[in-house]
């Protein structure tokens, strides 16, 4: 249907410019806030990158659970500068949604009456340390294989978004990969946590591409718009053949019978996550969504008086220079 209403749109704006359009796209040249676009281009990068704004910011939530119970001052200090990080991603992006016209409360509004989604990864619960290891490691991975391609993408706000989040996210990966590290290496009870942990993140990482190519309702569009660079199914392979021979050197085993490097393709094969629970969590489903959400509308309706006190002052101030002129 989106597909559909893009078209729509499309047919009925000028021919030529949308043909002079998609020739600076495919020359390679970056799109800026005030140049013209198709009004599918605009919307589609609005709701990809609020989607990721919302994201990064819904994403505080699981690692933020684990701040007070961090084994060490030092995994604390590092905990609390990566959460810190993700809310600064968040920031980014909404300014960089708002390049296209739309203010950061409406695309609140629209987290918070569900009508935009934030990724499907974080409506799994972080149930132990090993979890925060696992988020880093797997979850900062997928989305560094799926955001460097993105550094490329052709809206110039959204892709300077992306390059100084990828320094940000790389490090992120360390993080989680150190702390799996450290438990591979522990007592038998963290082994079996840190293997614990790789077995519930494994299949939602997988999900974090999105549906099979197949399946995708925006894929092709957004390639040909270079919104996207690689499909779904594409970064999902390169997440698995990155991710595989980690998982060896940690001592881990990937809860998957049918993986197995496959001589002729020189890629892994591997099962496809239950894509029936993908669809599920997206529907509101999964595990956490109920309690994100809720955290989410309590810290907006919690944070009313600091918005209203920052816009007096603002308002204040206008207000002297108005009457200095
Ligand atoms: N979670 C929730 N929704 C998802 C999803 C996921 N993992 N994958 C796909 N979807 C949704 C799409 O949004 C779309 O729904 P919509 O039409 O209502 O918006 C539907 O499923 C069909 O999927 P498509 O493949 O057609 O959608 P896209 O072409 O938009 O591709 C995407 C999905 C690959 C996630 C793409 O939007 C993308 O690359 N987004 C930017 C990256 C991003 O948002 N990352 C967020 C996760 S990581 C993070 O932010 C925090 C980090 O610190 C760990």
């Amino acid at each position: 249907m989106y597909a559909q209403m893009i078209q729509s749109e499309a047919t009925t704006e000028d021919a030529e410019q949308l043909a002079a359009f998609q020739a600076r796209i495919d020359a390679g040249e970056r799109i800026e806030p005030k140049d013209w676009m198709p009004e599918g281009y605009r919307k589609t990068l609005i709701r990809q990158i609020g989607q990721h704004a919302h994201s990064e910011i819904v994403g505080q939530l699981p690692e933020g659970n684990w701040i007070t119970r961090a084994p060490t001052l030092e995994r604390k200090a590092i905990l609390l500068a990566k959460v810190q990080d993700e809310a600064g991603h968040g920031l980014y992006l909404y300014c960089a949604a708002e390049t296209l016209g739309i203010s950061r409360d409406d695309l609140t509004e629209q987290l918070l009456s569900g009508r935009m989604k934030y990724s499907s990864i974080f409506n799994y619960p972080t149930l132990t340390w090993a979890d925060v290891g696992a988020v880093g490691w797997l979850v900062d991975g997928a989305a560094i294989m799926n955001q460097v391609p993105l550094q490329r993408t052709s809206y110039g706000p959204y892709s300077r978004a992306m390059i100084r989040i990828c320094k940000e996210e790389s490090f992120h990966q360390r993080q989680g990969f150190d702390i799996m590290m450290k438990m591979a290496q522990g007592t038998e009870a963290q082994k079996r946590m840190a293997q614990d942990a790789l077995n519930r993140f494994w299949y939602p990482s997988l999900m974090m591409f999105g549906p099979s190519d197949a399946e995708s309702i925006h894929s092709t569009q957004n390639m040909a718009w270079r919104i996207k660079i690689n499909s779904n199914d594409e970064l999902r392979q390169k997440f698995v053949d990155q991710t595989v021979p980690q998982a060896e050197f940690l001592g881990l085993t990937i809860p998957d019978p049918n993986l197995r490097l496959n001589p002729e393709t020189g890629h892994y094969d591997f099962s496809e996550p239950d894509w029936g629970e993908f669809f599920d969590v997206l529907r509101g489903n999964g595990p956490c969504n109920a309690d994100r959400m809720e955290a989410r509308q309590t810290a907006w309706s919690e944070g009313q008086w600091v918005r209203d006190g920052l816009m007096a002052h603002a308002a204040k101030k206008r207000a002297r220079r108005v009457a200095a002129e």
